[in-house]
């Protein structure tokens, strides 16, 4: 038996005569930049989430990005958020001329330690920027709290979590703004780079809007200079078809997660945590185990795939070398760093597989 950590071609086989005709309704339109779906897709994202505006670019770092200049962060600022995830949460401010400031994780949930944001706020701070991380909420309240008493502005990283829910409430409507990656191993992810930007305020939506399509008010006038950061119409005709689909994948996710948990558990391997508040959508199934590297090594040698995300956090990365962080700064980063293992988690996935790879976990464990 092979299992990869994600199987693209297995979802693609369910949906490949909805994905084909869309594919081509777009090209025989030839309306390749800004056509109807990428309208479409947004109004039916922004409904999905329950957002009132939901504006789609080019990948999640390009939702980072104009979030974030749209809310107003610049050179000078300071925005708070983890080490613990993929480097465009951290370039996105960077990009900005911004510097980002890492607090540590919470090791149960892999998520912002909401008890140590307040002693890194500073006069530069301008905004937080928690990530969803593996497809689990950060616990958004008391980062709100915080931000309404030091009037800072709050965008969610929510790249992997398409649909999980903080008290009942999606993902991505919690901050100023929110931002969905749909790279291709994603909840809901495009067939190749997309992104989007969800918010409720009027003036942080025209502005994405204005910037990801370089500043247009017609076709030439601009009234700035903007970027092009603009989502594709043929990823955005997947994305529509793919999207109907999405709460059942989810759905599917969490069943394969409650198994996984059912056969580990008792073992000492470490299952993921969901605390009460939360309703994570698995994007990523993360045990934690000791002599990692020597079981995913086993595991691949029963042709069982999976991933570290991720084995070098942001603060140690040598992009960051210029931030002056030093090992033990994030302790519990820099552990978690060290033991988490990515399982294989994708929906098509069948209970027997997950039998034996939680089989083989055991034995190795
Ligand atoms: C947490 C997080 N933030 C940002 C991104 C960037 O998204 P993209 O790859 O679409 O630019 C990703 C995805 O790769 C991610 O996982």
């Amino acid at each position: 038996m092979t299992i990869p950590l994600v199987d693209l071609k297995a979802q693609y086989k369910t949906i490949k005569e909805e994905v084909d005709e869309a594919i081509q309704r777009v090209i025989d339109s030839s309306s390749f930049i800004m056509g109807e779906d990428v309208r479409l897709f947004e109004q039916e994202f922004a409904q999905y989430i329950g957002a009132k505006h939901a504006v789609g670019v080019g990948s999640g770092t390009d939702a980072l990005h104009l979030a974030l200049l749209a809310v107003g962060v610049g050179p000078g600022d300071e925005v708070i958020t983890v080490s613990h995830t993929f480097i465009a949460t951290g370039g996105a401010v960077t990009q900005c001329g911004a510097k980002p400031v890492f607090v540590d994780i919470d090791p149960r949930t892999y998520n912002i330690d909401v008890t140590k944001v307040e002693r890194a706020i500073t006069s530069r701070t301008k905004a937080l920027l928690p990530v969803h991380l593996y497809g689990q909420p950060a616990d958004m309240d008391p980062l709100l709290d915080l931000a309404e008493r030091h009037h800072l502005q709050v965008i969610e990283d929510a790249a992997q979590a398409h649909g999980a829910e903080y008290k009942g409430q999606k993902t991505g409507t919690f901050g100023k703004a929110a931002c969905f990656s749909f790279y291709p191993a994603k909840n809901l992810g495009a067939y190749g780079d997309a992104g989007m930007v969800v918010t409720n305020d009027d003036q942080v939506a025209q502005k994405v809007r204005l910037w990801r399509d370089h500043g247009r008010e017609s076709k030439y006038v601009h009234l700035a200079e903007g970027f092009g950061k603009r989502l594709d119409t043929i990823q955005a005709a997947v994305l529509r078809v793919k999207l109907r689909r999405l709460p059942a994948w989810n759905a599917q996710r969490r069943r394969n997660a409650l198994l996984y948990t059912q056969l580990l558990g008792g073992t000492g391997v470490v299952c993921p945590c969901e605390p009460e508040y939360a309703r994570s959508v698995y994007h990523q199934y993360v045990i934690r185990v000791r002599e990692r590297e020597r079981i995913q090594a086993r595991l691949k040698e029963d042709g069982i795939s999976t991933g570290v995300h991720y084995p070098l956090p942001l603060h140690l990365q040598p992009a960051y070398a210029r931030l002056g962080y030093q090992p033990g700064d994030l302790p519990a980063t820099e552990k978690a760093a060290e033991e988490v293992l990515s399982l294989p988690i994708y929906p098509e996935l069948t209970p027997e597989q997950i039998e034996f790879i939680a089989s083989r976990v055991k034995a190795y464990s």
